[in-house]
């Protein structure tokens, strides 16, 4: 019954507010959706060199990213065969081996077990050690420099499951030679928020005007209502949209070609992407979008008045309970830009976003703000059929698809629209009830 009410309210444009903040739903998406979907660890700049590592988490399973000494990238669960320690705790270094804490097993960077202590003593013939090395993560796949791993051996490739997004993701991750970068260690903030919410933030620009309202008031933003709706949204499959945001008429800035990077590189770009990609990458001024079902992306100009830089910040929120997310944030950089312009732009993302942006600060109240109003008896008494929705009806009756826009997924000439907000809930619901 609710499962049937839940389907009916998405297809009206609706989403139950009780949903958000639910503990029972929260379980259900945590097998059907977080054991089953794509889920990125890292990327490969992080772990160059033969022996360096990160470690990550995939909800509650922590993982170990390790470059072995093969040049390969391997990734385990982080967590000692004999009783199971939470082996590796830095979150980045360099290392030939790891040592386990309690009764200091060792491994080498392709999970063998290597040593125990007293090992031949206290162990009879029965103990091989071929058979305790570290737990390898059923499935990683490396998508344009971006690590993903899934737990789930059947899965889609993840080439399949990034889908059209691909086309939009390629307008950053391909449009350099060497790809991107990553600059700085990523940032790692817990926040009161609900994973989905946190997620749809970034399809939903309609926000931008109010909840960002102070640099509208620094005038680092136009006074125009529709400032963020120019462009176009794209429902992709899977679930995943992007926001292709082009410039306000009402701006008094110049449009910025291939967004302000430097014109040194514009020959590669023209190089590196087809010409339907250089025709929306030469106009936009932010890409910003959700890739299902917890990882999105900014790509946005920031910094002082007349120095904009572009970066490309993508982000995981790990899901710590239905109004609990960990932030962690990733800045990443054309790896051919030259090094003042990537200091810049590392500088502008720095005050933007991340734990001491402002533009960061003023998105994670109102997401505190959604979930401490989304638990009470009112949304959650699901037998009052009015004001328990949360409402996704933007454009819904009267924006129709623009054919001649040159990206795949479902495109709309504006960015006030729902479209990929519903896409986003449409696709969740799938996963949800999938058998
Ligand atoms: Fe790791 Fe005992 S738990 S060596
Ligand atoms: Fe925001």
């Amino acid at each position: 019954e609710t499962r049937k009410s839940i389907e009916n309210s998405l297809e009206r444009g609706l989403f139950p507010q009780w949903v958000l903040t639910d503990p029972d739903i929260y379980n259900i998406e945590m097998e059907q959706i977080f054991l089953r979907t794509w889920q990125l660890l890292g990327h490969e700049s992080e772990i160059r060199e033969p022996g360096q590592y990160v470690t990550r988490w995939i909800v509650n399973d922590p993982v170990l990213l390790v470059r072995n000494g093969g040049g390969e990238i391997k990734a385990f669960l982080n967590s000692c065969t004999h009783r199971g320690v939470h082996l590796c705790t830095a979150d980045a270094g360099k290392k030939k081996s790891f040592t386990c804490p309690y009764h200091g097993w060792s491994y080498n960077l392709d999970g063998d077990l290597i040593g125990i202590v007293a090992g031949d003593k206290i162990y009879g013939e029965e103990m091989d050690k071929k058979d305790w090395g570290l737990r390898p993560i059923p499935r990683v796949e490396v998508y344009k420099g971006l690590i993903f791993a899934n737990l789930d051996p059947q899965a889609m490739p993840l080439e399949e499951f990034l889908g059209e997004f691909r086309w939009y993701l390629d307008i950053m991750l391909g449009r350099s030679d060497g790809g991107m970068e990553v600059r700085g260690v990523p940032q790692r903030w817990v926040v009161h928020a609900n994973w989905k919410m946190v997620s749809e933030n970034f399809v939903d620009p309609y926000h931008v005007q109010t909840s960002h309202r102070s640099t509208v008031e620094l005038g680092m933003s136009p006074e125009d209502p529709l400032y963020a709706s120019y462009g176009h949204g794209v429902a992709c499959n899977h679930g995943h949209g992007i926001c292709v945001i082009t410039s306000s008429p009402k701006s008094k800035a110049r449009p910025v070609k291939y967004q302000g990077l430097p014109q040194e590189m514009w020959p590669m770009f023209e190089r590196n992407l087809t010409k339907e990609q250089l025709e929306v990458f030469e106009k936009v001024k932010v890409l910003v979008g959700t890739c299902f079902p917890n990882m999105s992306f900014n790509c946005p100009l920031h910094g002082n008045e007349g120095h904009l830089y572009n970066y490309f910040n993508v982000r995981v929120w790990r899901p710590l309970g239905p109004d609990k997310v960990e932030v962690i944030s990733w800045f990443l950089i054309d790896q051919s830009a030259p090094e003042q312009y990537k200091e810049d732009a590392y500088k502008g993302y720095i005050g933007s976003f991340g734990p001491s942006g402002t533009l960061e600060q003023d998105d994670t109240e109102i997401w505190a703000r959604v979930v401490q109003a989304s638990k009470g008896f009112m949304v959650r008494d699901k037998s009052l059929n009015y004001n328990n929705f949360s409402n996704y009806l933007m454009g819904y009756d009267h924006v129709a698809p623009d054919e001649t826009f040159p990206g795949p997924g479902v495109a709309y000439s504006t960015n006030y629209v729902d479209f990929m907000t519903r896409g986003y809930h449409d696709y969740w619901f799938e996963m949800l009830t999938k058998e």
